[in-house]
């Protein structure tokens, strides 16, 4: 390190006491004077020395208020000071030292006592000064420090959303994955055998048609019989009940036609389940991706909901069906989750041009005010630990991202919530 070279004002009335002074100085030191208090002070505050040699008695201002003055402006309040005096009374020299110099000299001088008093204090400067500035410097190193690990701190924290944003994503992938392979799996199970079920209940419909007719002829041949036999025929309807029998079975059969129906139905909507991961879009009514989530929960609904539909006419949207099912699906479920008691789901569907709007409201418990922008956060849930992992909503708005479009939510505490879902009828991306 070079060593800079350092600065002595000295300050005395008397150029005598000036040139002395300055002759106790080391050459590699540079020697400023001031012949007055005053300047004194002017020069200390320009130049910054690194020692003061201060004379005591001096007009004007003498050496404890030039000290002083020193030690009260911040400017100037390091600078060392020593005095160089005649008055040497012990009270001057508590006096001179108590007002912040770091010693006191009494004239006559020992000039080389004095002469090492000064290059000990100037020393002490300038250790001092290398001090000062090394906690300058690690202060500004702790700074950097500081707000590199504010940096890093902020880094990870975004890393390790990503990363959780990312997993949430996998989740819900293998989710829909492991729902979409059941769906399929049930579906092929179940469609063989209501495929025949199905085909023997329209030959078995037909069958019993025929015997409906049978009996009508018969029953009209029969009437021309003779009287005894008529009553046998007709002892043995009415231990058989064939007449109910016959009326009843062929409401049965159409019953279970129609129930065979709706298992048809359930099928196909589980195979449009399956197909929850497709890429490609396809043109489909936002209605028709809500009947196909509420066959999948009705189970899960009824007790708990009846369900009402208003469904105005929507065109089609070219999107992603398995999505959209998945996301009326998540709304449905909660919607459900929300009732406290056996209550109303309304279904809506309308065109509201340029958007495609489904709502799905409940007659649940509501969403608090401080709630509503959290219940969007993945991993947010109220139900309890190990129900509900809280990526429902979270998935759906991604879901509804995806197509360009909003999920919006309405509540009141108590009465219940509505999530309105608006895609534009442009084609999505
Ligand atoms: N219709 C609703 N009525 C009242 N609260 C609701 C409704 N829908 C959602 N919530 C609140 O939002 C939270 C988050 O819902 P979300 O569907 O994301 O997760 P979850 O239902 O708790 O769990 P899961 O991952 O099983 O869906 C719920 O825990 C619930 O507090
Ligand atoms: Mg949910």
């Amino acid at each position: 390190m070079v060593r800079e070279t350092q600065k002595i004002l000295v300050i005395d009335d008397s150029p005598v006491n000036l040139e002395i002074l300055s002759e106790l100085v080391n050459d590699d030191c540079e020697v400023l004077c001031a012949l007055s208090g005053e300047d004194g002070i002017g020069l200390a505050l320009r130049v910054h020395p690194d020692l003061i040699l201060l004379d005591v008695m001096m007009p004007v201002m003498d050496g404890y208020e030039v000290c002083a003055r020193l030690k009260s402006d911040p400017l100037t309040r390091g600078i060392p000071v020593i005095f160089i005096t005649a008055l040497n009374q012990e009270e001057d020299e508590t006096r001179g030292l108590e007002l912040g110099a770091i010693d006191y000299v009494t004239k006559p001088i020992n000039l080389p006592i004095v002469r090492a008093r000064i290059r000990n204090h100037l020393e002490l400067k300038r250790t001092e000064s290398v001090l000062q500035e090394r906690t300058e410097l690690l202060l500004r190193q702790q700074q950097q420090l500081e707000a590199l690990n504010r940096e890093l701190e902020q880094r990870v924290a975004t890393e390790v959303k990503k990363s959780r944003e990312k997993d949430q994503a996998l989740m819900q992938r293998e989710k829909m994955a492991s729902i979409g392979q059941l769906a399929a799996g049930v579906a092929h199970e179940i469609n063989n055998p209501m495929g025949f079920i199905s085909a023997n209940l329209g030959i078995l419909a037909d069958y019993f048609d025929r015997v409906v007719r049978f009996d009508r002829i018969q029953r009209e041949i029969g009437i021309a019989a003779p009287p005894e036999l008529r009553q046998v025929i007709l002892n043995h309807r009415r231990s058989l009940d064939l007449d109910h029998l016959l009326e009843d079975g062929v409401n049965l059969i159409y019953e279970s036609l129609g129930g065979a129906k709706r298992v048809k139905k359930i099928i196909e909507d589980l195979k449009s389940f399956s197909h929850v991961d497709q890429a490609e879009k396809a043109p489909v009514a936002l209605s028709s991706c809500l009947e196909s989530a509420l066959n999948i929960c009705s189970s899960q609904l009824s007790g708990v909901a009846t369900i009402r539909k208003e469904y105005s006419p929507v065109p089609e949207l070219l999107c992603h069906p398995g999505q959209l099912n998945q996301l009326f699906l998540n709304l449905l479920v909660n919607a459900g989750q929300a009732m406290v008691r056996p209550g109303e789901i309304v279904l809506r569907c309308w065109h509201g041009a340029p958007f495609v709007c489904v709502s799905v409201s409940d007659s649940g418990r509501g969403i608090p005010e401080e709630l509503r922008e959290r219940i969007f956060e993945p991993f947010f849930t109220t139900r309890d630990v190990g129900r509900g992992t809280g990526l429902g909503l979270s998935v759906s708005a991604e879901i509804i991202k995806n197509h360009q479009g909003e999920l919006l939510v309405e509540s009141v505490v108590g009465r219940g919530s509505t999530f309105t879902v608006r895609i534009p009828v442009a084609p999505c991306r």
